[in-house]
């Protein structure tokens, strides 16, 4: 893929097609002024509309149809001219026309520029999901103008620094670092040094390019250009208002926090990018819960069975490719909850709306009116998936408290029913949850103790068998521990049992006590299904809780 020229003359592009063959141009309406300097008065042009609305069959067939009717045929050179989703369409239908003919590419996006118009990727859309229908064919060229930026909008102008932002993240800390040099603080396109536009554009085109060179298909290596677009394409497809590289800003922020969540970048390597993403002129900030985009994710190309294959960073320059348990991101995205008790009327309104989750421990809120009930009642509102039930029931309780029962009729979304508890109790309970669409935690506390003992394998093995052959979803095993020596063992018990096809991330194993702090940031980094924080440091529901901002940090 070496065809590309970058060129200050749009007068060149005549000289690109071979001479004596006949060109039809697939060009956006948008770019009419640059394509009426640049085209031979023989060419054939049609105007498009551009944007990802065009990446329809029925555009498709619509062009098609049209080129069969102007008798165009493959030994015909096509040309798409306009930004990444005029590129995608035309390669697409130069691909596929007649099995294929001549094609090439003027990008004039940024955007197209450094990255949509350069390895070959060419397709459409599926409904919402993106890019779902295409191919892999290279064009024979690619001409580069940097002057027709100087029409693109500068929201536009913006998207385009999120792929050159993208391509510095995974290969190439100096790129990353001129970006924020020169780039930053953000300026019109015109602005800008015509050096420095060079670079800027040069720049991501060598990165990706060389990436390309190595793995045409992605088998590999390649895959690290999807840094950012498996979380993007699950919110293109939730908010098909929102462009491309608005989406793609965003999903960098997300796998850059999911990256620190999981241990695997720094805090301040993490802090970086997303300042970044925002001097861009970009928003990092999504419009939901990193989870409520999991079920989109699900429909991505990546995802395999059960797994999703993920771009995530070890360092600004350093991409690493991971393949996730879907279960496990799901945990990991709706971590950490908070956990309401005595003072839950402080805030309650906010934590429901930060905080993934919210548990309500019943039997620490203290008597609630009729009149409260019906006050809470309308400050969950629309927040009921996110509220966790928990009472903890004596073995001798057979009745269901009134407060859980009426909160569970809300459409809670999960209830914590112990293992301890009377058969009859956790039987009437978990029907109750079951007729009310919520999910079951069985849950186990092994409190501060004389001997300073902590359960052993075996006890914990038993309660693995127990609790999932009677229909729970989750198991939240919490054990008070003395030294770091017990709680690492319990965490790799647990570690172990998650890793288990039958299992499959769904033990969440919470250090009570000194230690609570350093295991429950393990906890998140491994994607247990349920990682307890407080909602303040004075607001503990359970020795040694950390605050949610502690366990953020
Ligand atoms: N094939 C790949 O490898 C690859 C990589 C990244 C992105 N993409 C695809 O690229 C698409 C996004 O590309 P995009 O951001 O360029 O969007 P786009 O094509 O929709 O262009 C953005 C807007 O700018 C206008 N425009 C284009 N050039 C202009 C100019 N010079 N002056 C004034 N207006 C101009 C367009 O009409 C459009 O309204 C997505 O569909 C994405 O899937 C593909």
């Amino acid at each position: 893929m070496n065809n590309i020229v970058v060129s200050t003359d749009l007068g060149q592009l005549r000289q690109m097609v071979p001479a004596g063959t006949k060109v039809v141009i697939l060009y956006d309406r948008n770019v009419s002024v640059w394509m009426e300097q640049a085209v031979d008065p023989s060419w054939i042009t049609i105007p498009l509309e551009g944007g990802e609305n065009l990446k329809q069959w029925k555009y498709v067939q619509q062009v098609t149809d049209s080129f069969i009717e102007m008798q165009i045929d493959r030994s015909w050179f096509l040309i798409g001219m306009g930004g990444g989703t005029v590129c995608d369409f035309a390669g697409f239908i130069g691909s596929v026309y007649m099995r294929g003919m001549m094609f090439g590419f003027v990008p004039t996006t940024l955007l197209a520029q450094v990255d949509a118009a350069l390895g070959g990727k060419n397709g459409i859309h599926a409904g919402p999901y993106k890019n779902m229908i295409g191919c892999t064919v290279l064009p024979r060229w690619v001409f580069c103008h940097p002057g027709v930026l100087a029409t693109l909008p500068q929201k536009e102008f913006h998207c385009g620094l999120a792929e050159c932002i993208k391509h510095g993240a995974i290969a190439s800390e100096s790129y990353f670092r001129f970006i924020e040099e020169e780039m930053f603080p953000l300026r019109k396109i015109e602005d800008y040094p015509r050096g420095v536009l060079q670079k800027l554009i040069t720049g991501s085109q060598e990165i990706k390019i060389k990436i390309v060179e190595q793995d045409l298909y992605e088998k590999g290596v390649r895959k690290a250009l999807n840094f950012g677009h498996t979380f993007g394409h699950a919110l293109a497809a939730r908010y098909p208002e929102m462009s491309h590289g608005e989406a793609v800003a965003k999903g960098m922020a997300a796998a850059t926090r999911y990256s620190a969540q999981k241990g695997l970048l720094s805090r301040e390597s993490a802090q970086r990018l997303l300042h970044a993403i925002t001097s861009a002129g970009l928003d990092p900030k999504l419009p939901c819960s990193q989870s409520d985009l999991v079920a989109y994710m699900l429909h991505d190309k990546k995802k395999q069975g059960n797994t999703l294959g993920l771009v995530l960073l070890r360092d600004i320059g350093q991409y690493v490719l991971v393949n996730e348990p879907v279960q496990k991101c799901k945990n990991i995205l709706r971590n950490p909850g908070v956990s309401l008790g005595a003072q839950w009327k402080e805030g309650l309104t906010w934590w429901l709306e930060k905080a993934p989750w919210v548990e309500f421990r019943l039997d620490l809120m203290g008597d609630i009116s009729q009149v409260g009930m019906v006050a809470l009642r309308m400050q969950c509102m629309g927040k009921e998936e996110r509220i966790l039930l928990t009472h903890p029931a004596d073995p001798e309780f057979t009745e269901i408290p009134e407060s859980l029962r009426q909160m569970l009729s809300w459409g809670a979304g999960w209830v914590d029913i112990p293992v301890k508890a009377a058969t009859v109790y956790k039987e009437s309970l978990s029907r109750l949850a079951r007729e009310n669409g919520a999910g079951i935690i069985q849950s186990v506390h092994f409190w501060e103790n004389p001997e300073r003992e902590i359960p052993g394998k075996d006890i914990l093995n038993t309660l693995v068998r127990e609790a999932f052959s009677t229909g729970a979803d989750y198991l939240k095993i919490a054990v008070y521990t003395y030294n770091e020596k017990q709680s690492d063992e319990l965490l790799a018990w647990c570690d172990e049992q998650n890793a288990r096809e039958d299992v499959n991330h769904r033990i969440t194993m919470m250090i009570m006590g000194e230690d609570a702090l350093r295991t429950r940031k393990h906890a998140l980094s491994q994607g247990y299904p349920f990682v307890y924080a407080a909602s303040g440091p004075q607001n503990t529901t359970a020795p040694g809780q950390p605050s949610f901002e502690a366990l953020m940090m």
